[in-house]
This record gives C-alpha cells, sequence and structure tokens, in this order.
C-alpha cells in the first residue's frame, strides 16, 4: 500500500490506475449501498480506504459478513480521488476475496487501543497494531542505518559466536548450554518429566556442551578484538543474553547487541565514533520514517522529533566521572542511592544528570574507577580510573558502554589476577597483546534501548519483537 497520508503527494500520482492490493482489514463499515473498508498491509501506518458500491462487478460474490478486523483480503479496483477529510485517495473496488476469515468476537486486537501490558500477551498478534507496526518498521530503519553507517566508514561486519566459553564481562551473568541428547548419544538418563522426549519417549542429558562448559554470549567484543587486530575496523551485530533477573523497563534476557572495535584508536576516537553513529541513525530515522515518527510524536511522545533533532544537531556534552559525582553531590535533590568517588552511578543520577542538569542532551560519562569496570579497560596513568565512557540519554539511560582495551600484556594480566579471574581461560585474548599488540578502543549498543530512544517506546518490551524476560519466554 502506498502512503495515502504521509507520502510525498499522499497517492494522487495513482489516480486512474488500476491495483491490486493485499492486507488485513482493520475495520469495516456496511452502508445500504456502499461499504467502506481499511485495509493495512504494515508497508507503512495509513490504511486504504477500499469502498465497494452494491453495483461494483463482484459484490454479488462476496459475503459482506466475512469482511471483518482481522480478516485477510485481496482488493483489486481503481484509485480514485476521496471525499473524505482522512485522506487524497482510496480505492473503488471492483472485486473483494476475503482469504481468510477472522471470528470478529474472538479476534483479540479490537478497534479500542489496547494497553500495551495486554498486548505483551498477545505478542503474535500485535504487530497488527499501529504502534507495534510503527516500532518495527523503525526499528528495521534503524538496523539497515547501522549496517549503512558502518559500511560507509570501511568497517568490516563480524559475526560473533553465540555459543562460547568465554565470559566478556567478567560479572558471571551468564546462561548455560546445555545438550539434549538422544539415548543413543553419551549423555546420562533424564528425569525430568518437563524436557521433551524422542521418539522412543526417552532422553538422555548432558549438562553441558558435547562435554565441555558453555554459554550463551553476554557480548562479542572479545572476538571483535581479535578481528579487529588483523582487519583493522570491525563490528559485530548480533544477539547477546544476560542472565540477570532484572526486571526494569530497560533490561532483557536476550537483546541485539551493535559493538564496533577500531584498531590504532583511542578512547577520543572511540567517542567520536559513538556520536557520528549516533547521529547518522537518528538522523536516517528523521529523514526515511517520517510518517512512523509523527505518528510517535502524536501519540508516544510528545515532543519526540525536536528532542532527536537536538541530537542529530547538538553536540554531546562529555564529562569525567569525577566531574559527575561533583555535579551529583553538588545536587540540591535527594537520591535513594548514595554518592560518593568510587561507587557506581544509579539510574536515578543518569537520570538527574541526563534530564535536569544538560536537558535532554546525551551525555558521555568517561574515566570511571577501575573497580567498577570490567577487566579488559585501559588502566588510566592516575592508576586509578580507566579508560571507560558510558553515554547517556533521557529516559533509556545507559544507551552505549564502552572503553579503550588494556593492550599492554603485564598490565592485563595483573588485572585478571587481582579480579581472581582464570588467565587460562583468556589464553586466546592474551595472545592478541602477545603477538602485534595495538591500542584499539570499541563500544557497545543496546539496539533495543537505541529502538526506545529512537521511538519513545516506555518499555524495553515493546522495542523487540518477542521480549525474553525473566519467566517470559512464550511466544
Ligand atoms: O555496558 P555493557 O555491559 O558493555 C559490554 O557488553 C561491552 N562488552 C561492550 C563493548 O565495549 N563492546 O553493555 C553494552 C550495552 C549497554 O550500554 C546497554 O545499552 C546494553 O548493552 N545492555 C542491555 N540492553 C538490554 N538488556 C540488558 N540486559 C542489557 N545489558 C546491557
Ligand atoms: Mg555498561
Amino acid at each position: 500500500i502506498f502512503d495515502v497520508k504521509g507520502g510525498e503527494d499522499e497517492g494522487v500520482e495513482w489516480i486512474g490506475k488500476e491495483i491490486v492490493i493485499r492486507g488485513w482489514v482493520r475495520t469495516c463499515r456496511v452502508q445500504s449501498s456502499v461499504t467502506f473498508i481499511e485495509v493495512n498491509d504494515g508497508s507503512c501506518l495509513s490504511n486504504m480506504q477500499c469502498v465497494m458500491s452494491s453495483d461494483a462487478e463482484g459484490y454479488s460474490e462476496v459475503e459482506i459478513a466475512d469482511i471483518t478486523t482481522g480478516a485477510s483480503v485481496l482488493v483489486e479496483g481503481i484509485v480514485v480521488s476521496s471525499q473524505g477529510a482522512k485522506q487524497k485517495v482510496e480505492l473503488k473496488v471492483a472485486r473483494l476475496n476475503v482469504i481468510g476469515k477472522s471470528d470478529p468476537l474472538a479476534y483479540p486486537i479490537q478497534k479500542k487501543r489496547a494497553s500495551r501490558e495486554f498486548l505483551r500477551t498477545t505478542a503474535h498478534l500485535r504487530p497488527r497494531t499501529n504502534t507495534f507496526g510503527a516500532v518495527t518498521r523503525v526499528r528495521n530503519a534503524l538496523a539497515y542505518a547501522t549496517h549503512k553507517f558502518f559500511q560507509e566508514n570501511g568497517f568490516v561486519w563480524i559475526s560473533s559466536p553465540i555459543i562460547t566459553a568465554s565470559d566478556c564481562e567478567g560479572a558471571g551473568e551468564q546462561f548455560c548450554v546445555t545438550t539434549l541428547l538422544s539415548k543413543t548419544g553419551d549423555g546420562t538418563e533424564c528425569s525430568v518429566s518437563s524436557i521433551p522426549t524422542s521418539v522412543d519417549g526417552t532422553i538422555d542429558w548432558s549438562q553441558d556442551f558435547f562435554g565441555k562448559p558453555a554459554f550463551l554470549t553476554v557480548s562479542g567484543q572479545l572476538n571483535a578484538e581479535s578481528y579487529a587486530t588483523a582487519l583493522s575496523d570491525v563490528y559485530t551485530f548480533g544477539p547477546t543474553f544476560r542472565a540477570e533477573n532484572s526486571n526494569t523497563s530497560r533490561h532483557l534476557a536476550e537483546f541485539w547487541m551493535i559493538e564496533p572495535e577500531l584498531a590504532f584508536a583511542d578512547l577520543n576516537d572511540d567517542m567520536a565514533c559513538a556520536t557520528a553513529y549516533l547521529q547518522y541513525v537518528v538522523n536516517y530515522v528523521l529523514q526515511n520514517c517520517k510518517e512512523d515518527m509523527e505518528f510517535f510524536d502524536a501519540w508516544i511522545e510528545k515532543g519526540i522529533i525536536n528532542r532527536l533533532t537536538d541530537v542529530v544537531e547538538k553536540d554531546f556534552v562529555q564529562l569525567t566521572y569525577s566531574d559527575a559525582v561533583e555535579i551529583l553531590c553538588r545536587a540540591k535533590k535527594k537520591f535513594e542511592f548514595p554518592v560518593k568517588w568510587g561507587l557506581d552511578l544509579q539510574s536515578e543520577h543518569e537520570r538527574y544528570i541526563t534530564e535536569e542538569v544538560y536537558a535532554g542532551q546525551p551525555v558521555i560519562i568517561r574515566d570511571y574507577p577501575k573497580e567498577i569496570k570490567a577487566f579488559y579497560m585501559r588502566l588510566n596513568d592516575d592508576g586509578k580510573t580507566v579508560a571507560a565512557m558510558d553515554l547517556l540519554v533521557p529516559h533509556v539511560g545507559e544507551l552505549i558502554g564502552g572503553s579503550q582495551r588494556e593492550e599492554r600484556l603485564e598490565l592485563l594480566e595483573s588485572r585478571l589476577d587481582e579480579l581472581k579471574l582464570n588467565k587460562d581461560s583468556y589464553w586466546w585474548y592474551l595472545d592478541l597483546r602477545r603477538f602485534g599488540s595495538v591500542p584499539h578502543a570499541g563500544f557497545g549498543l543496546g539496539f533495543e534501548r537505541l529502538v526506545q530512544f529512537a521511538t519513545g517506546m516506555d518499555n524495553i518490551r515493546d522495542a523487540i519483537p518477542f521480549p525474553r524476560t525473566p519467566g517470559s519466554a512464550e511466544f
């Protein structure tokens, strides 16, 4: 369906043309001699208003009662200019086939707006709503723009593994991989009744990945570093997993991450890349998803277009962690969590800085105390902080986390020792420092948080088609 509302000339260039459309009925209004049917095929927000008069060629063949909300239809007709105030053109129906019926009483997506909570219980049908159609198209545009940005800047896309033995963040938030083997395999017998059974009704089960421990990846960074120290600038874009049992509006157990890794680069290069990337993708959706962005501005977050335009046009704020702590200590506001040099910033602190101190502009905080950051971050000359950066935005909080990596072998080894991490399991990662080590840096951006940021959706569960959170993996 071409864009009959938000399009350049709202479909008028199609007037007089015979067309066929296929889609799903949003509403059907039957009047004495004409029937108005709104059809949507997901290609844009607009519905095509199809007008079928009782003297249309194929009218007698149509069971009007079957044209119900949710039914799929094929409609043939001619585009004419519309008398209606809502659109410039409509489809004068010559023939209409109901392809798949939909029982109007049982169909869960009713005309009146359903709550987000309810729609999460109908995740298989929620893409048929305006909101989820728009979120899905903007998510798609952000993914496309991501590849476009990195490809145009000479980065090579790397598929990092989903199953891995390494814990990139060293935080122990990994899901364990287990293997289900048939009786003929060499696993031990399983007595857990909820495990699916094989053809002969029995299951053998071993608690690992073919005899070795393995986990779902929390980040592709370590693998990206291996390729960056061979192909120069690279990036990953794939699913990552965190077994943190947090029920918040910005955490998922399964989320997509974009992780560029820049060779021969320091923290300043990393921050410049993060800024250019974010401005590029935000500008891309403003330019290419106009109708959907106007919908978000009207229904989801008032002023989002202006907010995002500022992101594209204005510089981002940069602060050191020490500056941020000072700002928070001077704040009149009472925080629930204490603020003190050495403690991690909580979301209330991040919110205060981005929303109240800097009124909505992204803020990059750098040079965090080494104790609150991951083992691989490069130690600064002060011996107390590391070359880390977090990019914070209003509503979402931390959108990006990145750092310059410790490229000096001895320092990296002693950091692993300090944190009591098993050096042997990082042998290959240490090799990157043994053979042709270079200064390098990178960051990770949580893709669903970017979708939230660009659409104004409050809850991260509504920024991914099928959210995985504690207790929810139904669809
Ligand atoms: O800050 P994080 O944990 O950093 C890393 O994983 C690094 N290895 C990235 C790198 O330098 N290559 O995660 C990066 C980003 C966060 O800023 C956040 O946007 C997102 O990933 N993120 C989550 N998004 C949704 N649900 C979760 N549970 C998330 N945990 C992190
Ligand atoms: Mg982080």
